[in-house]
Order: structure tokens, then sequence, then C-alpha cells
């Protein structure tokens, strides 16, 4: 047993997570400038990862939506810092989708400007409760990825793993590849101990994200 380990969620954690989830999620905000973030109301949660992890197919499939998130095969897609809140003033939860980094296609001033957006904002936003970092599960953690960890550890800033498209590996693999990642993570120190894995394809893992979720707005009140 790990003694880290999260206390399971109930029936009704998961069912009252899949309820506010299930709320009229809208578009409320997109930035380019770190000097224009939308004005800060209730709690944040932002999703990062290398481009084409499937950071805005999580943001569809954690709210029941097929494209309040814009998605595509291609890596880069998402260019801005995009915040979702619940329509008629909910202002309890603001999920954001953040651009991808590690992709250099998009040329030499783009990934700049990105990476400085990324690293500046999940380092200074003081409504910012968790970053949710996703990782390709056929991938693993890379170069990049450390550096954004870094950041994260450098500002105690609290974040989780999430590794996505579980769909993609193969079912008998799946322990393996968390445990392995969980390792390499063990001495970081804002990293929550506990690795994730989900599948916007599948489903597999979204209610309990939505029910983490759920449990940290509780506990912070
Ligand atoms: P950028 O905005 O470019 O940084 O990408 P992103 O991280 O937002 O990825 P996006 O959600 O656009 O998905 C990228 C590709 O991965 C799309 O073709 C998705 O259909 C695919 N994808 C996303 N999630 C999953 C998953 O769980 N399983 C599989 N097999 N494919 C997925
Ligand atoms: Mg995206």
């Amino acid at each position: 047993m790990n003694a880290s380990a999260a206390p399971p969620f109930t029936p009704d954690d998961l069912e009252s997570a899949r309820k506010f989830f299930a709320g009229p999620w809208e578009f409320v905000w997109a930035s380019t400038r770190i000097d224009d973030l939308p004005p800060m109301a209730g709690r944040e949660i932002a999703f990062a990862g290398r481009s084409n992890v499937g950071k805005s197919s999580l943001i569809n499939a954690l709210t029941g939506r097929n494209a309040l998130a814009r998605t595509s095969r291609t890596p880069g897609r998402t260019q801005q810092l995009n915040f979702f809140r619940m329509a008629g003033g909910d202002e309890r939860l603001t999920l954001v989708d953040m651009p991808g980094y590690g992709f250099a296609a998009v040329g030499k001033d783009k990934v700049a400007a990105w990476t400085r957006l990324i690293h500046d904002y999940l380092r200074g936003r003081a409504n910012l409760m968790r970053v949710y970092v996703l990782i390709d599960a056929r991938h693993g953690l890379k170069e990049t990825d450390g550096e954004v960890l870094a950041t994260l550890d450098k500002a105690a800033m609290s974040y989780q793993i999430v590794l996505t498209k579980a769909d993609a590996v193969k079912a008998s693999d799946r322990a393996a590849v968390v445990a392995g990642v969980g390792e390499a993570i063990r001495r970081r120190p804002a990293a929550f101990p506990e690795v994730l894995m989900t599948s916007g394809e599948t489903g597999a893992g979204i209610p309990e994200l939505r029910a983490a979720i759920g449990r940290l707005l509780a506990e912070q009140g």
C-alpha cells in the first residue's frame, strides 16, 4: 500500500463531480500575453504539456463536450491561454487550456513567446490551485517536461502528472508506465506523488480526475 495515496473516491464523490462538470462550460478569455490575463476569480486549474499530448481533448472529456476546446491531429493547435468557466457567473472554477511546449515547427519566435508565457503564467498566477502536467503515456517524460516541472518546483506550485492516451498503451503495460513516471518524479518537491492515467478517447480515468478536482475545491474552500 502506498502511504502517500489519496483516500479512494466514494460513489458520492464521483457523482457530485460528474454533476459539477456537466454544467454549462463556456469559453471566457484568451491570452497571448502575460499582461492580458482575465481578472482573477475563484480558483484556476491549468492543463500543461507538450504539443499534441491531448490537453484540449482532456478539457473536452472532463466537461463532456466535443469542441469546447479546439483539438487537432497536428501539434501546435492551441496558441493562447484559453480560459473556460461555467456560464451564468459561476466563478468557482476556471479551467485553463495552454499552448503546448516543445514543438519547434511553429517557428523560433513563437516557441520562445509561448514558452515565456507558459512559464510566467505557471509561476505567477495567485489563484492557480493545481497544474495538471500531461504526458503522453507512450512517450514518457522528455527534457522540455523537465524544464516545466523545474519551474513549478521552484515556484512551489502544486502539480500532478496525468498520463494521456492510455488507450494507445497495451493494458498489460499501463501499470509499469505509471510506476516508472512515479519513480521519476519522486524527489520533485511540488509534485503530487500519485500519477493519474486517462484516455480522452475511451473516457478511462475521467471520473476520477473530475473527483480529484472536486476534492481539491472542497479542501481549499
Ligand atoms: P496542442 O494544442 O497542439 O498543444 O495539442 P493538445 O495537447 O491540446 O492535443 P489535442 O487535444 O489537440 O489532441 C492532439 C491529438 O491527440 C488529436 O488528434 C487527438 O484526437 C489525439 N488524442 C487526444 N487524446 C487522446 C486519447 O486519449 N487517446 C488517443 N488515442 N488520442 C488522443
Ligand atoms: Mg490544445
